[in-house]
């Protein structure tokens, strides 16, 4: 580590400490924060029912234990990442409808024989001794009473908009089941394209994507 010194200024590396995650961020219907271990009752139920469930990870319902490691892995990527999926909330009521966010994902860097990568969310989430690169995954789940109002496409937009402006992200990019028509929509409204295919939980994914320069494109267009 190096330190250097003018008359009248200290330069030193940065640290984790000098970077402020993200603690509150509004669209005009919700907010996101950070999630607590008190909202983990919210998780269960969410991640219980066999509707949400269909399209994300397994695509069966995680049980009370796997949703605790869930929360887990999102309350230490805030901490190692300063990234993560955020609680959001009904500006009106402060009721809970969903998760939103950036999760660190590592990927497989050279997949034998032409196989499409292997996608792993978190850090170490990956095998032991696979070389892989990182890529920033946009996601989104909401409770089903709370779908087909816009939440996902408004709360997305806002993680994008954050992603690129204030973290300087080069690309995002989503994996989505091909049957996922709803995230496939979401995803066509902010702005990602059909970029080729995943495997991710043993099952084929859709890769869709946007790169920072597409990005200042969509703005200034619109
Ligand atoms: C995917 C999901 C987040 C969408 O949330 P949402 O808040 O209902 O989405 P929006 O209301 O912003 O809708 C976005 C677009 O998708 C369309 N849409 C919503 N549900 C749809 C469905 N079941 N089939 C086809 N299109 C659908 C909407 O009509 C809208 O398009 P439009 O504005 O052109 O009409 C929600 O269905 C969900 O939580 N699913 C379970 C978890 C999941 O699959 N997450 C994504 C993992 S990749």
């Amino acid at each position: 580590m190096y330190a250097l010194e003018t008359p009248r200024l200290g330069l030193r590396p940065f640290e984790q400490d000098d970077f402020e995650f993200l603690d509150a961020l509004e669209t005009p219907r919700l907010g996101l924060r950070p999630f607590e271990q008190d909202d983990f009752e919210f998780l269960v139920a969410l991640n219980a029912d066999p509707d949400v469930a269909r399209f994300i990870g397994y695509g069966v319902p995680r049980t009370r234990e796997e949703t605790r490691e869930f929360l887990e892995h999102v309350l230490t990527a805030y901490e190692e990442d300063s990234l993560g999926h955020l609680a959001v909330y009904l500006k009106g009521s402060g009721a809970l409808v969903g998760r939103c966010g950036l999760t660190l994902l590592e990927v497989e860097a050279e997949p034998a024989g032409g196989k499409p990568p292997q996608w792993y969310w978190f850090r170490g989430g990956a095998p032991k001794g696979m070389l892989v690169v990182n890529e920033i995954e946009l996601g989104y789940t909401f409770s089903k009473e709370h779908w087909g109002c816009g939440y996902a496409t408004e709360c997305a937009k806002a993680m994008r908009d954050f992603g690129f402006r204030e973290l300087g992200l080069s690309r995002l990019a989503s994996a989505i089941a091909p049957e996922n028509l709803a995230s496939k929509n979401v995803a066509r409204k902010v702005g990602l394209a059909y970029s080729g295919i995943v495997t991710a939980f043993s099952a084929t994914f859709e890769r869709h994507e946007l790169s920072s320069n597409e990005w200042i494109g969509l703005i200034n267009a619109a």
